[in-house]
């Protein structure tokens, strides 16, 4: 029997697929010390970006043939040294741009009204200082009219475009690659097309609002240090969904504390699952423990996707 393991887990849905054509799905995590000693014992292996897959787990790949990936990051797997040990790499790049640009929606919408930080305080503090915490949390702003930079235009970053479109906001796309011209939108039994326009990246720093990031993990340096910080507006708000490392957290405690950057929505961080707690606390940092791609409709749809792929590799 092709045993598959599941080591992030897998939706119900993808498990089922996979059993009811004959493979062993195993769902018991093998932890990252073991897994170079284990991974072998299967013949796929499907991980989210918890698990790391680098050359030195692959050295003995016994019959592993096929990682799936399931979301969007391929920086946790070395797919180069795993391809050249024949076996195929895949991830599932559509599956969660809706559920990934609706967090970065409601970040943006929870930091417009502070309501990031009437939560913690609320439960707390509501009973007795009601009317201090009513003032405290006086001063939202509505995001109508602002400009919404989007460094990184691929899949998530148009979905967002197309829901912050839907909340009026000003669309300011860049992308180190390709920026489409327009934006395709369909709302229910409505679909049109809008026109964009092109902007480079300090355009994008100096003008935006609000910049939301859907780029992948850098490897020398921060996209955002402090000379990047210091070309935005003041009062910016910025939303990372994609990797920790893309703002440098120093750089960025420092401007939340003088101001320069109002709040900031973050998902991701560096040295997860152990972020540094200074970020965490930061009043003006609403923090998610990345659950970008938690959304049950995209967490079926990875299962589906993994499963199909999975079945065809093997042509079960
Ligand atoms: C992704 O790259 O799609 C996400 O980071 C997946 C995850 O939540 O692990």
């Amino acid at each position: 029997m092709r045993k598959i393991l599941a080591n992030d887990g897998i939706h119900a849905v993808g498990k089922k697929l996979l059993e009811e054509v004959g493979f062993e799905v195993v769902t018991e995590k093998i932890s990252q010390e073991n897994l170079a000693a284990h991974i072998g014992e299967f013949d796929g292996i499907m991980v989210r970006s918890a698990t790391k897959i680098k050359a030195k787990d692959l050295v003995n790949p016994g019959r592993l043939k096929i990682i799936g990936r399931a979301g969007v990051g391929l920086d946790n797997i070395d797919s180069e040294f795993a391809r050249t040990a024949g076996i195929e790499v895949f991830n599932t790049p559509s599956a969660s741009s809706k559920a990934v640009a609706s967090l970065v929606i409601a970040m943006l919408t929870g930091i417009s009204r502070k309501l990031h930080h009437a939560a913690r305080t609320m439960p707390l503090e509501g009973a007795n200082n009601f009317a201090n915490l009513k003032k405290m949390y006086a001063g939202g702003f509505e995001l109508e009219g602002k400009k919404l930079g989007i460094i990184g235009f691929g899949r998530i970053g148009q979905e967002l475009a197309r829901m912050a479109v839907g909340l009026g906001m000003e669309i300011m796309p860049y992308d180190a690659f390709y920026t489409p011209t327009t934006l395709n939108c369909e709302f229910g039994k409505h679909s049109f097309s809008l026109p964009l326009q092109q902007y480079e990246l300090d355009q994008v720093f100096e003008q935006a609002d609000v910049i939301s990031f859907h780029v992948p993990a850098q490897k020398d340096r921060a996209l955002v240090g402090l000379s990047e910080l210091n070309k935005m507006k003041n009062g910016v708000v910025l939303i990372n969904t994609s990797r920790g490392g893309i703002i440098d957290e120093k750089a960025l405690i420092e401007a939340l504390d003088s101001g320069k950057v109002r709040a900031a929505g973050l998902d991701v961080f560096l040295n997860e699952p152990n972020p540094d707690a200074h970020i965490l606390e930061h009043p003006g940092v609403f923090s998610t423990p990345h659950i970008g791609a938690e959304t049950e409709e995209a967490q079926t749809r990875i299962g589906i996707e993994l499963a199909t792929r999975i079945i065809d590799f093997f042509e079960m």
